[in-house]
């Protein structure tokens, strides 16, 4: 860790024949940050200090600029998330399609807003934009599944299925 460090949270990578091929992919370092940051998260579940600590290290850049990458995606999280991943598409066709009130729904039923965990850790919620599915507005995210064209009631019983 450098003098440039956010914070003195130590972080190694498991698997460094992992990092190495990353790395060996871009002749700009700073371009591995993504796939970095994807392998750190593989690993813990989510993205550490440390780990954004070391991610900068190794790509000769800042940790602020690597915390920058992961406060921009959606798809990082920056302390450990439910089991599962509830991703609500905020974009337009979706927004006009009832996206907003399958947010409502969770938030009243749930006592959660987005971007937080139940308390049992069974989903986080998230609104996210464009989930290149407008033609079947309104589409939710759970886990690495879409599901499309959703109801209220749909979605609610969905959120139930979740173990
Ligand atoms: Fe929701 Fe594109 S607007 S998938």
């Amino acid at each position: 860790m450098n003098s440039k460090s956010i914070a003195k949270e130590k972080f190694v990578f498991k698997d460094m024949v992992k990092v190495e091929n990353i790395l060996s992919n871009y002749p700009d370092k700073k371009s591995a940050t993504l796939p970095l940051l994807h392998l750190a998260q593989s690993q813990d579940g989510y993205i550490t200090t440390g780990a954004i600590n070391t991610i900068a290290d190794m790509v000769d850049s800042h940790p602020a600029i690597v915390m920058d990458c992961v406060s921009f995606y959606t798809m990082f999280y920056t302390k450990p998330p439910g089991r599962h991943k509830v991703q609500i598409c905020q974009t337009l066709s979706c927004s006009l399609n009832g996206a907003d009130d399958l947010v409502d729904d969770v938030v009243s039923k749930y006592s959660i807003k987005p971007g937080e965990t139940t308390e049992d850790k069974k989903f986080t919620l998230q609104k996210v934009e464009c989930l290149g599915s407008c033609d079947t507005a309104p589409v939710v995210q759970i886990d690495n599944d879409y599901y499309e064209g959703l109801s209220r009631e749909k979605f609610d019983e969905l959120l139930e299925t979740l173990k």
